[in-house]
């Protein structure tokens, strides 16, 4: 007559692989967690489309102004203003773009063509129509590499 084998000490050791298997499972699913909402949270930085909309407003009242025939120069200057400042922001809104040559260069010639404007603001509805053009094409030029 045998008596019934005690348990193997290799089952203990079994279940203690399976709960180490457990315990880096859920380690690495914590890390995984946190490193998907951080990405997720630098995804969603509003900087960079709430300045491309400010600058979308200012051209869109622009352009009505152009329709409703209101050229002043008091009329266009305040929207070149917000423009020109808000383009200072280009590079800290985009720090990853910024650090790319070409943007920064988009960035400067943008700050130029709207610099030119202020310094001698456009007085006719005619003059009012190159200026959205010439600031247009620098929106453009920059979209062009950067907005794909
Ligand atoms: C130096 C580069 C640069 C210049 C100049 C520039 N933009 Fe942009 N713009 C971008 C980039 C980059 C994006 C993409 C932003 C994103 O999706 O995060 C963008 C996106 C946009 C969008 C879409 C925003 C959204 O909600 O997805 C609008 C509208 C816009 N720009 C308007 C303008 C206007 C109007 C001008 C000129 C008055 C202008 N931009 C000048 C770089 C520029």
């Amino acid at each position: 007559m045998s008596t019934p084998a005690p348990a193997s000490p290799k089952s203990g050791s079994t279940s203690m692989r399976y709960f180490f298997v457990w315990a880096i499972g859920l380690v690495l699913g914590i890390i995984a967690t946190v490193m998907i909402g951080n990405a997720w949270r630098a995804r969603q930085d509003p900087l960079p489309k709430a300045i491309m909309t400010v600058q979308k407003f200012h051209m869109t009242a622009l352009k009505h102004n152009l329709e409703q025939n209101r050229c002043a120069a008091t009329d266009t200057i305040p929207h070149l203003q917000t423009l020109r400042r808000t383009a200072d922001d280009l590079e800290s809104a985009f720090p990853e773009l910024a650090k790319d040559d070409r943007f920064v260069k988009h960035a400067s010639d943008f700050r130029k063509v709207l610099d030119a404007s202020l310094a001698s603001p456009p007085m006719s509805c005619e003059g009012v129509k190159q200026t959205i053009a010439m600031v247009g094409d620098q929106c453009k030029a920059c979209h062009d590499d950067f907005n794909k």
